[in-house]
């Protein structure tokens, strides 16, 4: 099962893919995470992306297509994946083609307000990445991480101005995307705008009425 999330930030694709990466036993690749998991190491790539993450800007496209590709091959991928994040540019898609196929592309949608509100809110582990929110989705102890005692930080990215201008970035840039996947006929529109229990139930319920089957 070949899977894409798009959509808006804050919308919770990360908050899903980790769910539907569980049920199905595929992985959740996030070009954003595997970023964010670079600057913090200091690496040379996390040297070259740093200003654009922090800017709400795209990386370029020669950097996130190789880190996707070179992702993509690894043993792990073999039953399928789900990209979080991939494609933001008609390029990414089309270099996507090349190295696989998709089998369906989940669009989710919410006002604007539920959005930036979620992303007002999000909080991260450091250690191991697990998304919270202080108010929808807080964890057992305030500040420390449930699955791994990680501290819990909120992303550089999710400033006011920073927000604003990531939304702005994703209305520029998504409508080719969302018109390439549907022109293909494997477009799905999911509304998000509500909690995640529900939403989450949503997803899974789409997924098997394409006949894919969870492994637990
Ligand atoms: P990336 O990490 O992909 O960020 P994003 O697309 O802005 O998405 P987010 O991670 O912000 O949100 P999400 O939809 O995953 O929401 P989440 O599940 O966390 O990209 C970051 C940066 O990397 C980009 O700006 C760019 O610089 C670079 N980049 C990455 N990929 C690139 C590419 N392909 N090309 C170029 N540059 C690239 O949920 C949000 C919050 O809401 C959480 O607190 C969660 O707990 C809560 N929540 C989730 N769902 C619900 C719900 N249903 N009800 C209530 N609360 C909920």
């Amino acid at each position: 099962m070949r899977l894409i999330f798009i959509g808006p930030p804050g919308i919770g694709k990360g908050t899903y893919a980790t769910a539907v990466s569980e049920r199905y036993g595929i992985p959740h690749i996030s070009t954003g995470d595997i970023f964010r998991e670079e600057v913090k190491r200091g690496s040379e790539l996390g040297r070259k992306v740093k200003k654009y993450l922090e800017a709400g800007e795209l990386v370029p496209d020669e950097i996130v297509i190789e880190v996707v590709r070179e992702r993509l091959k690894k043993e792990d991928c073999r039953k399928g994946f789900i990209l979080d994040g991939y494609p933001r540019t008609l390029r990414q898609a089309e270099e996507l083609d090349k190295m696989t196929s998709i089998d369906l592309v989940l669009n989710f949608h919410a006002p604007d307000e539920v959005i930036i509100e979620r992303l007002g809110g999000r909080r991260i582990c450091v250690k191991c990445g697990a998304i919270y929110h202080v108010k929808f989705m807080p964890p057992k102890k305030p500040g420390i991480c449930d699955k791994c005692g990680g501290k819990i930080i909120q992303r550089k990215d999710d400033t006011p101005e920073v927000i604003k201008h990531r939304l702005e970035v994703y209305r520029r840039v998504f409508t080719p995307i969302i018109n390439y996947y549907k022109e293909k006929g494997i477009l799905l529109d999911v509304y998000a705008g509500e909690p995640a229990n529900i939403v989450i139930p949503r997803i899974l319920k789409l997924l098997e009425e394409h006949g894919f089957k969870p492994e637990k």
